[in-house]
């Protein structure tokens, strides 16, 4: 089997070690070693059903999908309940592009269309954990969805609040089940707050949100890092083995006026929903005289679990800023190979490249800290997407929401 469609499944055991058999690589071959470290290890509960086609087909792998409806979380939760290859236990709505009174409502919309109110919708949080709520009306229009009109969804969420219902489900399912953030990681931070011991006990976090490229929002943030920074920091320094998938390759994934046309064609509720948002979302960009987009940033990070194919990796340790005044948000990647002392060919794979220190900023003479170290050597947390094939996403994405796929 093809390592690669393994790797938004890896354990944290096979974290551990595709991180220790990174050390020993460099440049995409380190990428290719991250991948190949965890070969053949077969995930305990997604089983092949025979399929070759790029890693689609197989699971089901139980998800939750933490949201903040959204154009492109929107499609994202289209496109994963058209999917049978995940078993998604809940849908935890949170602020982010707009109000909750507006991400609640817009999931619950998705799920009618979609013809899945089995699945629970439980409402998150209302702001950030430490900040105002700054929402992305000026990309998703006001009432999230790019001005797309729905009906007021009569299914209802469920009593249970999203960091709760998270924990539940976690605990009923112990390493079995990987979180999908789309949003502001606001939910997760809550549930990790109250029992930090759900990071061992889930599969791992696949995540929109992020860059090392720089931000949407500022030129260092990617919004839904921005939002809530101190909620992303707990997440990356919470031991939960994450998969980055940020603006790096995000930005490559513009929705087209060929893309609406395939699903307009296309004669079922989901197809027609779907390119009711993109048209409206497409439109709204226009007016605004955007260049780009809508870009389906979210969608990606669903489809990348679906086919890890669609990407590729590097590892890195990744952190969070949040106390710069103008620079909050920005993720910081940090490798072996990641400073001008480090940059030697071959270098990374020398104790003197690994064993560095992870540095913050320098201390300031008003502070209590006396060194600028975070972490004694490097230790990965984090795969990052760096490549994407968009062509194979779009397939993916146009196809599952059509039905042709
Ligand atoms: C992210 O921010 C939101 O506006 C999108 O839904 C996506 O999750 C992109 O930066
Ligand atoms: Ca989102």
């Amino acid at each position: 089997m093809d390592s690669k469609k393994e790797i938004f499944r890896f354990t944290r055991r096979q974290f551990v070690t595709s991180s220790a058999a990174v050390l020993a690589t460099s440049g995409l071959a380190h990428q290719a070693n991250a991948i190949t470290s965890v070969a053949g290890k077969r995930s305990e509960q997604g089983q092949s059903n025979g399929r070759s086609d790029g890693g689609i087909g197989r699971g089901p792998f139980r998800v939750i999908i933490d949201t903040d409806p959204g154009v492109d979380d929107a499609l994202a939760l289209l496109l994963a309940m058209r999917s049978p290859e995940l078993k998604i236990e809940a849908i935890t709505p949170v602020a982010g592009n707009v109000p909750l009174d507006l991400t609640l409502p817009n999931a619950l919309r998705m799920v009618e269309i979609a013809g899945r109110t089995d699945i629970p919708v439980a409402a998150g949080a209302r702001a950030p954990l430490m900040r105002r709520l700054v929402t992305a009306t000026y990309a998703h229009g006001e009432n999230g969805l790019g001005g797309a009109v729905f009906p007021e969804p009569t299914t209802k969420p469920v009593a249970t609040p999203a960091a709760e219902m998270i924990l539940q489900i976690v605990r009923k399912y112990p390493g079995e089940v990987t979180l999908i953030a789309i949003g502001p990681l606001t939910n997760i931070a809550t549930a990790l707050n109250s029992d930090p011991q759900l990071a061992s006990m889930v599969r791992g976090l696949v995540m929109m949100g992020g860059s090392l490229s720089g931000g949407n929002i500022t030129p260092a943030a990617e919004f839904n890092v921005y939002v809530d920074p101190e909620a992303a920091r707990i997440v990356f320094q919470s031991g939960i083995p994450v998969t980055m998938v940020g603006l790096d390759v995000t930005r490559r994934t513009s929705l087209t006026d060929e893309h609406v046309r395939t699903l307009e064609a296309a004669q079922n509720p989901v197809s027609q929903a779907a390119a009711k948002i993109g048209r409206n979302a497409i439109n709204h960009n226009r007016e605004r005289g955007y260049l780009v987009g809508p870009n389906m940033h979210d969608s990606l990070a669903v489809a990348g679990f679906l086919d890890p194919s669609i990407l590729k990796f590097q590892d890195y340790y990744v952190d969070v800023e949040t106390t710069g005044e103008l620079t909050a948000g920005e993720t910081l990647g940090y490798t072996p190979v990641g400073g001008d002392l480090r940059r030697r060919p071959g270098m990374e794979k020398d104790a003197a490249a690994t064993n560095m220190p992870i540095r913050g900023s320098a201390p300031t003479l008003a502070g209590t800290k006396t060194s600028p170290v975070l972490r004694d050597k490097f230790v990965p947390n984090t795969k990052v997407a760096v490549e994407v094939d968009s062509s194979k996403f779009f397939d993916l994405l146009i196809g599952r929401l059509s039905g042709s796929k």
